[in-house]
């Protein structure tokens, strides 16, 4: 039960504050001049303060200094007359959660704290989550700054609280579908209870079959003693079956079974026990590609299909890919003792252009090779792998060595391939040392052609 303090010396709002809140089935406690309050706060969990700025011997506005002080996330709830608005304001300014004014109505009142501590419950959750997720993956928190993958996260923050409904995250290979199955499982009402992740194209068939299910003893050769599976050991639990679309078929129908009869039985076993697991499957695969192919159980993926949820390729997403860079920097910093600070126009257009096949695991392997080969406080295109700097441009139209400039005043097109031949000479005499025949190879021009131009070219200088 919450409790809520009042603090106000008019002994009917008092009397009528605590009435009203009593009847929400809060616990209150009242303080008449303010003087006390602070060390109700300090002796007692308060979760709540209505509190009066107009007391008789001390400011209310220098109890909400000392209440926020104390407290930094204490919610207070301003009382006000209709003359005071402005220091409700003031209030507000200095850390109050929200104001009502006198006379106030019970229903605002119920509304008002039932919202309040809604908020601070979900702040509070918020953080234990960050902190939980920040453990889990050793210091790695979620990224998520583009508008697809945040409203991707809404629906995630959405079926989460539907703890009994099955899951089906789908995406490229590294676009977080581990991370997203347990942030998952991490905002629902099971995040106290196991998160059991099953690779299902690690194991072979009877194995896998033997780790889920479990069996009782005898119950094939090599079977000593009785095990408990996975299905049973994630109990009020979450289970995470990664690379569901390489489970075989038979394997699958079982699966089709433990989701609708929501039971169990172990290998060799005769009895049945019920089980209450939250399914979240995950695959690179197309599911529907593979049902077509019969390589997948049509009535499984529509049983699996109830939530799907879409990863989106990391190179849709560019706010993410300049936001993780960044995370992935200052971690890599601080692993290696390198002090990345920014990453340069350079740097971040090649980002941005690459295609990302790998995704995130991609980027994030960039940067830390970045971060153990070079030290820089600029991050630039000399310090990104080689599949960085030749993919761009994006698209396949062959890229030429050097963007030539055309001003609007014109040029002389003789001229400018001159230029470009004679940078094309000298980039190639500098990869081959200068070596005739392996330079004029190179070009895929005789010797001949080849002495001749660099005569005409060296002499032109
Ligand atoms: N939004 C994100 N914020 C921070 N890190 C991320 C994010 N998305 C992915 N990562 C990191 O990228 C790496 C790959 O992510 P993850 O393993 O979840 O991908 P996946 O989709 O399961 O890949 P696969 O299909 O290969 O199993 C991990 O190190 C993960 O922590
Ligand atoms: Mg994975």
């Amino acid at each position: 039960m919450e409790k809520i303090l009042i603090v106000d010396d008019e002994p009917f709002i008092c009397e009528n504050l605590k009435r009203i809140l009593e009847e929400e089935h809060y616990e209150t406690v009242v303080d008449r001049d303010g003087r006390n309050a602070l060390n109700i706060l300090k002796r007692e969990t308060v979760d709540l303060v209505f509190l009066d700025l107009n007391l008789p011997d001390m400011s209310g506005l220098d109890i909400l200094v000392k209440m926020k002080q104390w407290d930094p996330d204490l919610l207070v709830i301003i009382i006000t007359g209709y003359a005071s608005v402005e220091s409700a304001v003031k209030a507000l300014k200095l850390g109050a959660y929200d104001y009502i004014k006198k006379p106030f109505k019970a229903d605002v009142i119920k509304l008002i704290v039932k919202l309040s501590l809604e908020t601070q419950n979900l702040k509070r959750e918020v953080s234990t989550l960050k902190k939980q997720t920040e453990d889990l993956l050793g210091g790695q928190a979620l990224i998520a700054e583009s508008p697809v993958f945040l409203e991707m996260l809404k629906q995630v923050r959405e079926v989460a609280h539907h703890s009994e409904t099955t899951v089906l995250i789908t995406g490229e290979s590294g676009t977080g579908k581990d991370l997203i199955a347990r942030t998952l499982h991490n905002l629902s009402p099971r995040a106290s209870r196991p998160f059991f992740e099953v690779n299902c194209a690690a194991l072979p068939e009877n194995l896998l079959e033997s780790e889920l299910f479990g069996y009782e003893s005898g119950a094939f050769t090599g079977a000593k003693g009785k095990k408990i599976g996975i299905f049973e050991a994630a109990d009020k639990g979450t289970l995470f079956l990664d690379e569901i679309g390489e489970m075989n078929l038979g394997l699958q129908a079982k699966l089709l079974r433990v989701l609708e009869d929501k039971k169990i039985r172990r290998i060799g076993g005769i009895q049945s026990h019920e089980i209450d697991v939250r399914i979240v499957a995950a695959t690179n695969q197309n599911l529907r590609e593979a049902v077509s192919a019969k390589r997948f159980r049509e009535d499984l993926f529509y049983r699996l299909h109830i939530v799907p949820i879409h990863l989106p390729p990391l190179r849709e997403r560019p706010e993410d890919i300049l936001a993780l860079s960044k995370t992935f920097l200052a971690e890599f910093n601080r692993k290696f003792g390198r002090k990345f600070k920014d990453i340069g126009p350079d740097a971040k257009q090649l980002l941005l252009d690459y295609r990302w096949p790998g995704n995130v695991r991609e980027l994030r392997h960039v940067l830390e090779r970045i971060c153990i080969m070079h030290d820089d406080e600029m991050l630039r295109e000399m310090h990104l792998p080689k599949e960085l700097t030749a993919s761009h441009p994006r698209d396949d139209s062959p890229s030429l060595p050097f963007d030539f400039p055309i001003p609007e005043a014109g040029i002389n097109l003789e001229d400018a391939v001159d230029q470009f031949t004679q940078h094309l000479l000298q980039k190639a005499m500098r990869m081959k040392d200068g070596n005739i025949s392996h330079v004029a190879k190179l070009l895929g021009i005789p010797r001949g052609n080849l002495r001749y131009k660099l005569e005409k070219y060296q002499k032109g200088q």
